[in-house]
């Protein structure tokens, strides 16, 4: 038997653009010309137009199509075949039953009579059709080997036969010959659930992928060199990077248990040759069912089966309440029984209790570790703004300092408050031409970390807390952050706060910078000798603890010590933003090395705390099967997001009205060129499509989101509160969340689909042909008062202020003395407010009069202007002048902290001079001679 031919040509596949939109729009395309070919004189030059755009169809769908298990290759070629010959109604029957399966997705319970029987299904997909998808829903498991087409066809019949009725999957398979291939498969093929490495298999592929150039790391040559048999452990690895959530296997020829010690970890299980034929069918079977039991929510399914009495609180538990009341029946009709009855106020009965889980919602929160790469995973009920307050106060005690940036979410400046921290402020860069803030640099980490060293006050620096990413899409380089400032303090802990960033461990792209998977990534190389030796070498270059140049420091790529360097790492992420959860609906990913040792007893304490004694069950359950959903579908919904982001761009870059007057913000100008190594200014080029977005984000120290669509419409004259309320909203429903005095800001999500993004253009550009309708109509007058407004939207835009200081009376150390280093104790402001008479009221005025007479004005309040929606001031902070006039030149309805009438609440003289009476600080600094380092503004 011939092994399969390979073709010699090489086509070209690269992710400039969406290979399943490709796909999608080829099967269309090819439906439309088959069919208007059928009419047509076969010697007519529309016909052979035709003809040659079939061709060019076939040959674009062919190399797509050897990813997938239907149609197949074997029907595939078939197809092509029968066009060749001219039989071109059966081509056509053929190519538009199978546009439609692929279309509606029936192929996926109609797979079996595919190969003998091509009578098709119908062309509407029937309620008996979904609800088999439901009761058994369909997988593809990827065989890398290389075999003949008998081969496959022999294989796929063996899997076929061994299905049984109450099996609770079922799978086809999808055959491919490399190593290369394999990868492709993974990248293309989202019906993959599992990946069966045979012995011994080629590397190349015939076909050219130009992104696997980016995913194989420079490690062609390598692999080439291996031998075949080593090849197998080496793809596992790769493909467990790309797709984590597949169940890898392999089978070999060579000795089973010596290659199980070796590869363990990759693989799910090894086998020996083909001798287990059941054993891995059922093993894939049992791998596939890990992922989609959803213990809680079955939990509570089964419980709103079961008659009980209720004879406890909750009277809306059965619906009793409602079912009963002569005025609130329409409630049960609008949400379904169902809702109600799952509510129950029972910890018991097969359901658990949040508080102290032990049954179906521990086993919940393991799979959801499992899911997003944590040691420990906690659900919350109340949104992240409470996980946040959980992680503070678990970790963090009065007097720690902690480094944080300004420009965060609320919740942990009240965080703050509570835990009684230390609070040292850390400033992004600024975006003043948008009005928004960036991300706080390494360099900018290290200087503060270098400071408080030299203040001899490191030890009392605690955590490190951050956004990633921000609500702008700004995300970090999180390993090297964690990686230079753990070379500085090798105890230090990290929040990533990603209540913006669950999704983003369903990709590879983004899930090398979530903070789970850096922290794995950071175990593992403090673990492994190479690092060590590396490590040595980097510190016989340079000591970090004896250096006294904090410029060569902060100039250099700094390596921790491994033998000191502590991994403990916290992630707080909003579920319900980003992945199918319910509102409110969050989790706590964990990885701390030292979370038994040192927290878990503060962090049951912090949890207990902050939770409610009547968590919701529909949230919990809801993070229950959003978990369940990332790990089975994560993967394509994540890229088909991104698609959609990309699609919009590309719309909007390339109309000529759209560009007139909108303009989506690219990386290039939403972080500068110093942060960026890979010097990329977009992520889509009109030449090359959206394709050097990975290698920006292997590079460079700040990368963009492009599923965070910031739109800038200065241009247009109208500003972003305008553009939302009276445009988007209320003219065309589209809801947005986040404006900025001239950007308004778009999100995709993994509910966006191809028609709501049609959508937007489509309303994008009947407001562009409104403004451009409106300014050909104007006066002289008018027009100089549109331009006018134009220019202040675009050119005159006040600068974003950083932050000032803290009064000295909240400036104390950990001696008690005045601190040299800027922290101030926030919560001893926040609550010396409560006194009335320790405060007063100014306007603006007044405080610009006090500022200019000499006094310090203080803030007693947080004042958040929305947008941009940080904290211009805090408790304790000084007014500077730079804040006063930000705040005069903004223009915007919603200040909240700030009452236009009597003005900003401040503290009054006597109350700070009652707090001022500090002691100097005291000389504590591990190199005194230098003095006072940090500047204080
Ligand atoms: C960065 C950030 N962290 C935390 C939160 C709070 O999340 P939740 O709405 O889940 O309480 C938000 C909300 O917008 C946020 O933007």
């Amino acid at each position: 038997m011939a092994r399969r031919q390979r073709r010699s040509h090489e086509i070209s596949l690269n992710r400039g653009h969406s290979v399943w939109e490709m796909r999608a729009d080829s099967w269309i395309a090819l439906t439309d010309d088959l069919g208007r070919m059928a009419e047509l004189p076969r010697d007519g030059a529309e016909f052979a137009e035709r003809r040659e755009r079939v061709q060019a169809t076939l040959a674009i769908l062919r190399p797509i199509e050897s990813y997938w298990a239907f149609p197949g290759r074997k029907l595939f070629d078939e197809l092509a075949q029968w066009f060749e010959a001219g039989d071109l109604n059966r081509t056509q029957l053929a190519a538009r039953r199978i546009n439609r399966m692929l279309a509606n997705r029936s192929y996926r319970h109609q797979a079996l009579s595919l190969d003998s029987d091509f009578d098709g299904p119908s062309e509407i997909e029937t309620e008996e059709e979904s609800q088999a998808q439901i009761n058994k829903p369909y997988f593809e498991v990827l065989i890398v080997d290389e075999m003949t087409d008998e081969e496959e066809t022999a294989l796929r019949r063996r899997v076929q036969r061994k299905r049984r009725p109450d099996d609770a999957f079922v799978f086809d398979i999808v055959v491919v010959p490399s190593f290369e291939d394999a990868l492709i498969a993974t990248l293309f093929n989202f019906n993959l659930q599992a990946c069966v490495i045979r012995h011994g298999f080629p590397f190349r592929s015939e076909y050219q992928l130009d992104l696997l150039r980016k995913f194989l790391d420079g490690l062609e040559e390598d692999i080439e060199r291996q031998p075949e048999s080593e090849r197998g452990p080496l793809l596992g690895r790769k493909i467990s990077e790309l797709r984590p959530e597949l169940d890898l296997y392999l089978v070999t020829d060579l000795k089973a248990e010596e290659i199980a010690v070796r590869v363990g970890d990759v693989f799910e299980r090894v086998f020996f040759r083909e001798e287990d034929h059941t054993e891995l069918y059922m093993a894939i079977m049992k791998g596939v069912d890990q992922r989609y039991r959803a213990p809680f929510f079955a939990a509570l399914k089964e419980y709103s089966k079961q008659p009980t009495g209720v004879f406890h609180a909750l009277p809306i538990a059965r619906g009793k309440s409602i079912l009963n009341s002569n005025w609130i029946q329409d409630v049960a009709q609008f949400y379904g029984t169902n809702l109600f009855m799952a509510e129950t106020s029972a910890t018991s009965g097969g359901l658990d209790s949040l508080l102290d889980p032990v049954g179906p919602l521990k086993r919940a929160q393991e799979a959801a570790a499992r899911a997003f790469g944590a040691k420990r995973t906690f659900f919350a009920t109340n949104g992240t703004s409470t996980a946040n307050k959980i992680v503070v106060q678990a970790l963090v005690k009065p007097g720690d300092i902690v480094l944080i940036d300004r420009n965060c979410h609320k919740s942990h400046h009240y965080g703050m408050v509570l835990s009684g921290a230390q609070v040292a402020y850390l400033d992004s860069y600024p975006l003043d031409t948008c009005s928004m803030y960036g991300a706080v640099p390494i360099a900018e980490l290290k200087r503060v970390l270098l400071a408080y060293r030299r203040a001899g006050h490191l030890d009392s620096v605690k955590m490190v807390l951050l956004t990633n990413c921000t609500f702008d899409g700004i995300v970090y380089d999180v390993e090297r952050v964690m990686e230079e400032c753990l070379a500085i303090k090798p105890d230090l802990i990290f929040l990533w706060d990603e209540a913006w960033f669950a999704f983003a461990r369903f990709h590879p792209t983004y899930r090398r910078r979530t903070g789970m998977s850096a922290a794995a990534r950071l175990c593992e190389r403090f673990a492994d000798p190479d690092y060590g030796a590396a490590y040595d070498r980097f510190a016989r270059e340079l000591d970090v603890v004896e250096c006294d140049d904090d410029a060569k420091l902060i100039a250099s790529r700094l390596m921790p010590n491994p033998a000191k360097a502590r991994v403990r790492v916290y992630a707080t992420q909003s579920t319900h933003k980003t992945l199918t959860s319910l509102r409110q609906g969050s989790m706590i990913h964990i990885w701390d090395q030292d979370f038994r040792d040192k927290t878990e007893e503060a962090f049951h304490e912090a949890y207990m705390t902050h939770t409610s004694t009547s968590p919701n069950y529909q949230i919990l359950a809801s993070l229950d099967f959003g978990r369940r959903q990332v790990e089975l579908e994560g993967y394509e919904l994540v890229q088909r997001q991104i698609e959609f982001a990309m699609t919009l761009r590309e719309q909007v870059a390339t109309h000529p009205l759209l560009k007139k007057y909108f303009y989506f913000l690219n990386v290039g100008e939403l972080v500068p060129a110093s942060f960026r190594a890979s010097e990329i200014e977009s992520y889509y080029e009109p030449a090359t499509g959206w394709a050097n977005m990975e290698t920006a984000w292997r590079t460079d120290e700040f990368a963009l989101d492009p599923t965070r669509l910031t739109l800038f419409i200065g241009n247009t004259g109208i500003d972003g509160d305008t553009f939302k309320n009276r445009y988007l909203m209320d003219k065309y429903g589209i809801q947005i969340n986040k404006t900025s005095r001239n950007t308004v800001l778009f999100m995709t999500n993994i509910g966006t689909t191809r028609s709501s993004v049609a959508y937007l253009i489509e309303v994008l550009l009947k407001i562009a042909k409104e403004v451009e309708s409106n300014t050909a109509d104007l006066s002289a007058i008018e027009r100089r008062i549109h331009e006018k407004r134009v220019r202040s939207l675009t050119e005159e835009l006040p600068p974003l202020p950083d932050f000032s200081h803290f009064h000295v009376g909240f400036r104390h150390g950990p001696d008690g003395n005045l601190a040299e280093t800027p922290d101030g104790d926030i919560r001893k402001a926040f609550f010396l407010s409560y006194d009335e008479e320790n405060c007063e009221y100014l306007t603006l005025t007044e405080v610009r009069h006090a500022i200019a007479a000499g006094r310090e004005v203080v803030s007693a309040l947080f004042v958040i202007p929305y947008p941009p929606g940080f904290p211009i001031l805090v408790p304790g902070q000084a007014i500077s002048a730079d804040i006063l006039a930000f705040m005069e030149a903004l223009d915007v309805r919603e200040i909240h902290g700030y009452r236009p009438e009597i003005g900003l609440r401040v503290f009054a003289a006597r109350a700070l001079a009652a707090i001022s009476d500090v002691a100097p600080a005291a000389k504590t600094g591990r190199r005194p001679k230098d003095g006072v380092v940090l500047q204080i503004a």
